[in-house]
């Protein structure tokens, strides 16, 4: 019997601790919010990639009233740098939320199908992902790569 284990880090900051790039991409995914259709939840999330040639592509939950058919802020977001901005790495993606209250003190991590496509998309992209995961009590910065949400991932190699 071997047995093994793993940490994972990362850090949090506040919004004066922020470096340019991750408090610029913090703002668009606040702004993204308001493009958030959530009529069902009342939660309206932003997520904003920036890409490797510097672009930032947003995207916001968009539900139905068939529930399952809706898609989370952040697959949007993916979705639509995959066909308007094919062969750039995803190089960070932050993320915001919102209810009836105002942003979450908390920050909201990917949900699990979501860290799906996240994972291909950085293998795809051959760079690791940085997280800027935004709370209203602190920023969560995770500079590990999707491994650290998502480890032990199925990923088309894993079928060689
Ligand atoms: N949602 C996201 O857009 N991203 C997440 O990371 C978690 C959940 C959306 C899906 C649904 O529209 C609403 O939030 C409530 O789950």
């Amino acid at each position: 019997m071997k047995k093994l284990s793993r940490t994972l880090e990362w850090s949090v900051w506040s919004q004066e601790e922020l470096k340019a790039q991750d408090l610029m991409l913090v703002e668009a995914a606040k702004q993204a919010t308001d493009g958030s259709w959530s009529p069902y939840s009342g939660f309206k999330v932003g997520a904003a990639l920036l890409l490797d040639d510097g672009t930032v592509v947003t995207g916001s939950n968009q539900e139905n009233a068939a529930y399952p058919s809706g898609l989370c802020a952040e697959r949007t977001a993916l979705f639509s740098a995959g066909h308007n901005h094919p062969g750039k790495a995803v190089t960070a993606l932050a993320i915001a939320a919102r209810n009836e209250n105002g942003y979450t003190a908390q920050p909201i991590t990917p949900c699990g199908a979501c860290r799906q496509v996240l994972a291909e998309t950085e293998q795809r992209g051959g760079r690791p992902i940085r997280y800027i995961l935004y709370g209203t009590q602190g920023t969560m910065i995770i500079e590990g790569g999707t491994d650290a949400i998502l480890p032990f991932c199925f990923g088309a190699d894993s079928m060689k």
